[in-house]
């Protein structure tokens, strides 16, 4: 991978370790559960310390790169939830940290450095603990929510997948790798079935939420 190219992918890494720590402070304090507070400050200190740790891998490559437009939307809608705060932590713990772990694993496989591989594990570590307490938080809380607000939250989850999806898709997938829109589409519904896949094997959709979401 061309220095500059790894330099602007490792940058997206950063500011969304800036922009999680933000959301842990910003929602803090709309969280109900003692522990869950407690959590997410913590949280947020780890993500400052994987920005910082980001933030001098960088400057080994040049300095840091401009924010994409594609990853701003995504994390500014994420944020924008103006309901249960809950919605906001399944949209970073487990969408978009999940999709952060995925592409920092791929970043991994397409740069041959030691020291990135270092950074790598370090950070990985503590995201799979923050996406693992986003799945017990929200497996006790998400069942507390009425029926019709846990249906609104999964229309809104699926649409910031997709145009986050498409967006890196479109723009950082290897060339060739989408020859047309139908092979694109066709990508996003499997990943999109995997997601959903995941969502229900972690106790977030039952049964009978999955089936009426589906036919909405
Ligand atoms: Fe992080
Ligand atoms: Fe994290």
């Amino acid at each position: 991978m061309p220095r500059k190219r790894a330099a602007t992918a490792i940058s997206q890494f950063y500011f969304g370790e800036v922009a999680t720590a933000d959301m842990c402070k910003r929602i803090g304090a709309h969280v109900s559960v003692g522990s869950a507070r407690d959590f997410l400050e913590t949280q947020s200190l780890d993500e400052e310390r994987h920005a910082k740790i980001y933030l001098r891998y960088l400057r080994k490559l040049g300095g840091l790169g401009p924010l994409s437009s594609a990853v701003e939307h995504s994390y500014a809608t994420a944020l924008s939830w103006k309901g249960a705060p809950e919605a906001i932590i399944l949209a970073f713990h487990v969408i978009l940290e999940g999709e952060a772990l995925r592409l920092q694993q791929d970043v991994d496989m397409w740069l041959p450095c030691p020291l990135f591989r270092e950074v790598s594990t370090v950070i990985a570590r503590d995201e799979a603990r923050h996406i693992a307490f986003g799945k017990i938080y929200l497996r006790e809380i998400l069942p507390t929510l009425p029926l019709r607000e846990r249906l609104d939250i999964y229309v809104w989850l699926k649409h910031l997948w997709y145009e986050s999806a498409l967006s890196v898709a479109s723009r950082m997938a290897p060339p060739g790798m989408f020859i047309g829109r139908r092979r694109l589409s066709v990508w996003l519904a499997r990943k999109w079935r995997e997601r959903l896949g995941d969502l229900t094997s972690a106790g977030l959709i039952g049964d009978e939420e999955l089936h009426r979401f589906e036919t909405i």
